[in-house]
Order: structure tokens, then C-alpha cells, then sequence
């Protein structure tokens, strides 16, 4: 079908379901375009939670079709395709948790949204990396905190907030593969850019100490902080589906992406054709178990109840 008739379709077929699209920041721009909401993984789980939509259609990856799932048992939530899946959310199995919970039985595990759902129902809380610093730092301070899975977001919360973390050795290939020699690069290339860094890139806090005032944001951070900031060019240190939304958002000004082959492959599983044929055909319906999705439920609500 011809990409017209398709958006038009994918339309048609959205007010008949009484349907509503989300979609994440890394997203093909042409799914962007289709969606009703575009934004980080704290964005989207609020919307899912606020949407009076009978269906979402969820334009991401499965951890957060399965988020969307939890808090809204009531809905149907879809996936167009469900080999959009995640590398830092396969890094960690519910037994890792288990292990640790065994030593400590005082701790507390904190779980980035990129985790499975049985792994956020052992959680006590989740995090996303937009809110991670202020979940950790409210935290009681007596007690072991274990925080899963991702070492480098991770090791910027507990450097931000001076609290002892726990880390579990998990990465994201796309982030993990964003290291200290891109951002040198574009360093000597672009001296007067801004530099927004996502907390999950592999350069960790060598990004700081080569340039002291570049930001670590989420997502949604650095289309916030790209709309209001006086600079005109700004150095992006993510997967690059956030450049559309950056140019459209933030007329004007420049983005370079650190590294233009940072691309995930789950995110580009989603095309504007399966968006279609999934409204079409009611599919993938993501379900979690009740069992799973009650404990998991209260993580992720203790997590969208702050701020
Ligand atoms: P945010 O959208 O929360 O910044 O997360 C990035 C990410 O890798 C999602 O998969
Ligand atoms: Fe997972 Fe990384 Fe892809 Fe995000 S960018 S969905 S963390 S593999």
C-alpha cells in the first residue's frame, strides 16, 4: 500500500478501535508522525496510565508494551511486531535478583523500566532514567540498594546522588557502544556545542571529566533542554531516532549525532505498515500474568508517583 493511503488507513482504523498510538523517542520518524504521543519510557508509561483509549498501540519496545500492559489491566495493549525486543532487558534474569535478595534480605531493589516484568515484580521500585536520581535519593539511607540492570546509568545516579549502589553488570549494546573516543572526536570538531549525553552511553563519567559541563539527560531531558537552551548546536549522545524529533521540536538549531550508526534494530522493527496491519488485525496483545503484573504494578506506581 502506497505510504498515503496507508497513514490515512492507520487513521481510519484508530478512531474505529477508539485507539491511541504511543510512540518512543527512537522511533522511525514516519511512526512519529502517525503517533498520538511521542516521549521517553516516564512519558509514555503516564500516558498509558492517563489515555481513555480502549487500545494502545504501542510503538516501542516489548518492555514497555508489557508496562503499559501492567498499568492498565483493563486495555488492550498491542505490539506490532514482537521481535522488538531489548538487549539490556534480556542482561538480567529474575534468579539475579533472587541471589541478591537472599544476601540482603534488608535491601532494596530498584529496577530500570528496561527490565521484563517478572523482573519489576521483585522490584521494590522502578526508575527510568529520567527520574532515576530523584527515586534514589529518596530512598531510606540504612538500608543495601541493589540497582538493576543497567551499570552505567547506574553508576551516574550513584555519583550524582553519593549513594553506595549495588550494580548489576548490564548495558545496552547501542549506549554501551557509545564511548570516550566519539565524544573526543566530536570535541575537537564541534569545541562551542552543547553536549547532551543519555546516562545509559558507555563513556560513562570519562564524558564529564573530558567535558565538565555536558548534560546527562533522558530522551525527553534533551528535547527539553534543546527547546530552551541559548546554543544552536548541540552534540547528542543516544540512538539516533531522537534527531527527528529534536529538528522538528527545536527549529533552527543544529544536532550531531555522536555516533550515527548508535541505532537500535528492536526500535526499527516498527514500521508504519505493521502499526496498520496490527490496528487491522487487533495485534500483538501483550499479556502478563495477573500474578506478575500485581507486584510488578506496585514498582512501577511507587515509580510514577514521584514528581
Ligand atoms: P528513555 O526514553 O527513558 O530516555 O530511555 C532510553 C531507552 O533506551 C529506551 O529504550
Ligand atoms: Fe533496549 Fe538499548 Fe534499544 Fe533502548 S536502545 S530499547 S535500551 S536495546
Amino acid at each position: 500500500m502506497e505510504r498515503d493511503l496507508l497513514i490515512q488507513e492507520v487513521l481510519r482504523l484508530k478512531a474505529e478501535r477508539q485507539a491511541v498510538i504511543l510512540a518512543h523517542s527512537y522511533q522511525l520518524p514516519e511512526v512519529q508522525e502517525v503517533a498520538d504521543f511521542v516521549g521517553d519510557s516516564l512519558g509514555l508509561a503516564r500516558e498509558a496510565q492517563r489515555t481513555e483509549a480502549k487500545v494502545i498501540v504501542f510503538a516501542g519496545v516489548h518492555f514497555m508494551a508489557e508496562t503499559a500492559a501492567i498499568l492498565n489491566p483493563e486495555k488492550t495493549v498491542l505490539l506490532p511486531d514482537l521481535e522488538a525486543g531489548c538487549s539490556l532487558a534480556d542482561s538480567i534474569r529474575p534468579e539475579d535478583v533472587l541471589a541478591w535478595k537472599k544476601d540482603h534480605p534488608e535491601g532494596i531493589v530498584v529496577a530500570y523500566v528496561n527490565t521484563k516484568a517478572e523482573v519489576k515484580a521483585l522490584a521494590d521500585v522502578c526508575v527510568t532514567s529520567a527520574n532515576a536520581v530523584e527515586v534514589v535519593a529518596r530512598l531510606p539511607k540504612d538500608r543495601p540498594i541493589f540497582f538493576v540492570p543497567d551499570m552505567f546509568l547506574g553508576a551516574h545516579v550513584a555519583r550524582v546522588t553519593g549513594r553506595k549502589l549495588d550494580l548489576f553488570p548490564g548495558e545496552c549494546h547501542v549506549h554501551a557502544g557509545i564511548r570516550e573516543e566519539h565524544l573526543k572526536a566530536l570535541l575537537e570538531k564541534h569545541p562551542g556545542a552543547e553536549f547532551m549525553i543519555h546516562p545509559e552511553c558507555g563513556c560513562g563519567s570519562s564524558c564529564l571529566f573530558l567535558k565538565p559541563d555536558a548534560k546527562m539527560l533522558s530522551t525527553e531531558g534533551m528535547v527539553r533542554y534543546a527547546k530552551k537552551a541559548e546554543a544552536k548546536e548541540f552534540v547528542v549522545a543516544t540512538e539516533v531516532g531522537i534527531l527527528h524529533r529534536l529538528s522538528k521540536e527545536a527549529p533552527g538549531k543544529t544536532f550531531i549525532p555522536v555516533k550515527p550508526d548508535a541505532i537500535c534494530e528492536y526500535m526499527k522493527r516498527i514500521t508504519l505498515e505493521k502499526v496498520y496491519l496490527s490496528l487491522k488485525e487487533m495485534r500483538h496483545v501483550i499479556r502478563v500474568p495477573e500474578e506478575v503484573a500485581k507486584k510488578a504494578r506496585r514498582a512501577l506506581e511507587a515509580m510514577v508517583a514521584v514528581g
